[in-house]
C-alpha cells in the first residue's frame, strides 16, 4: 500500500493532517524530530519516524525503507518575529531541509509533493482580498523562507517534471472537533491561544497595536480553523494523482476579523471578563491580510466547513481547559 510521508506530522497542522489521511484510509508515515511537535500528537494509526531533516542519512533511510508515494512536507520553523532575529536559522531549516527531501523523493522517484506555505509569502498588502496573483514580495525572512522553497518547486517541476501544490494557508487556529488535538507551542505567541489563556489565567491579553488603518484600529486576520486546513490537503493530494500540476493554493475564509472582535467573541464563548491591554505594534505585522479562497472554491472544490468564529473559538477553548499534551 503506497504511503503519503507527512513530515512535521507530530505539529500543529501536521497531526490534524495526518489523521485525516488515516479516516481516508491512506497509510501514513509521520517523519518528525519532536523538538516541536509533540508525541502525543501522533494520529492513531500512522507509523512513526524519529527522523532529523537535517541529517542526510536520515532523510534517505525513510525513501529506502518505505513505500512512498508523496510527501506533506509540514515540518519548519514558523515565527515571523523569531526569523527576523535568526534569518540564517530560517533559511536552514525551511529552505535548505525542503532542498534535501526534494532531492531525495526525486532519486527515489517520488514526483508528488504538498508544501505548507504561508500567506506572509505576499508581504504588504497591495489589495484586499489577496488573491494567488497577488505579487510576492514577502518582508520577513520567513515568508521569504516559504517563497523560496515555491521557487525551488517550481523549478524542480521544469527540471524533472515534480508535481507540487503550495498551501498558503492564511492564520491557522482551533482545535479538533473530538478535543484530541490541538495547539500547543512553546512559546505561545498566537492570538487565539493568548487570548484563551489570559482568560484562563485572568491576566490581560497584549493588544498589539490600536492605530492601524482598520475600522477598530486592531489589525485583521483571516482565521481558518486546522481541521479545514487539513481538508485542504486530501484535496490538493487528489489533484496531484487527477493532474500534472505545478500550483498555488490560498487557504482561508475570504473573511478578516480584527484583534478586538476576536477578544469580543472570546468573552461571549468563554463568560469570562478576558482583561486585555494596549501594547506598542509588533515589529513585522501588516494591518490587515484577508483571503480570496475563490481559485481552491473553483479547482479543489474545497471550501471552509469549520471556520466561524465561534465554532474556532469553542473547539480551541475545549482544548485549553483539556490539553493532552
Ligand atoms: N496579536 C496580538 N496579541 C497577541 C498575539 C497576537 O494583538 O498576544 C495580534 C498580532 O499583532 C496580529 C494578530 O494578532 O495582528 C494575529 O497574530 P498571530 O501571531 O496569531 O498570527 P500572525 O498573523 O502574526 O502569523 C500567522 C502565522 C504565521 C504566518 C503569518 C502570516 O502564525 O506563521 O500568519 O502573516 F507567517
Amino acid at each position: 500500500m503506497p504511503m503519503i510521508l507527512v513530515t512535521g506530522g507530530a505539529g500543529y497542522i501536521g497531526s490534524h493532517a495526518a489523521r485525516a489521511l488515516r479516516r481516508q484510509g491512506l497509510e501514513v508515515l509521520i517523519f518528525d524530530d519532536l523538538s516541536r511537535g509533540h508525541r502525543e500528537a501522533i494520529p492513531q494509526g500512522c507509523r512513526f519516524e524519529d527522523g532529523d531533516l537535517g541529517r542526510p542519512g536520515d532523510v534517505l533511510r525513510v525513501f529506502q525503507q518505505y513505500p512512498i508515494d508523496a510527501v506533506m512536507h509540514f515540518a519548519g520553523l514558523s515565527l515571523v518575529g523569531e526569523s527576523m532575529r535568526e534569518p540564517a536559522r530560517y533559511y536552514q531549516h525551511n529552505v535548505g531541509e525542503a532542498a534535501l527531501l526534494v532531492k531525495t523523493a526525486l532519486q527515489h522517484e517520488v514526483d508528488r509533493f504538498i508544501f505548507s506555505s504561508s500567506c506572509s509569502v505576499y508581504g504588504q498588502p497591495q489589495r484586499i482580498p489577496m488573491d494567488e496573483e497577488h505579487p510576492c514580495s514577502p518582508i520577513s525572512p520567513y515568508g521569504r523562507s516559504k517563497r523560496t522553497v515555491e521557487l525551488l518547486l517550481e523549478d524542480c517541476r521544469r527540471a524533472h517534471g515534480l508535481r507540487y501544490i503550495n498551501l498558503r494557508y492564511f492564520n491557522a487556529c482551533g482545535a479538533s472537533l473530538d478535543g484530541r488535538l490541538g495547539e500547543s507551542h512553546q512559546p505561545e505567541t498566537h492570538l487565539i491561544p493568548c487570548i484563551l489563556q489570559a482568560a484562563r489565567r485572568d491576566r490581560p491579553v497584549h493588544i498589539f497595536g490600536n492605530d492601524y488603518d482598520t475600522p477598530d484600529g486592531t489589525c485583521i486576520r483571516d482565521y481558518i480553523h486546522v481541521e479545514d486546513l487539513a481538508t485542504g490537503h486530501l484535496v490538493a493530494l487528489e489533484r496531484l494523482h487527477e493532474n500534472d500540476v505545478g500550483e498555488c493554493f490560498n487557504l482561508g475564509t475570504g473573511k478578516g476579523l480584527s484583534v478586538l472582535e476576536v477578544i469580543e467573541e472570546t468573552r461571549r464563548v468563554t463568560g469570562l471578563a478576558v482583561p486585555s491591554k494596549q501594547a506598542p505594534r509588533r515589529p513585522g505585522d501588516p494591518a490587515m491580510l484577508v483571503c480570496d479562497p475563490s481559485r481552491a472554491r473553483r479547482q479543489l472544490s474545497w471550501k471552509p466547513r469549520h471556520s466561524d468564529l465561534t465554532t474556532i473559538l469553542q473547539s480551541a477553548w475545549a482544548w485549553e481547559n483539556d490539553r493532552r499534551y
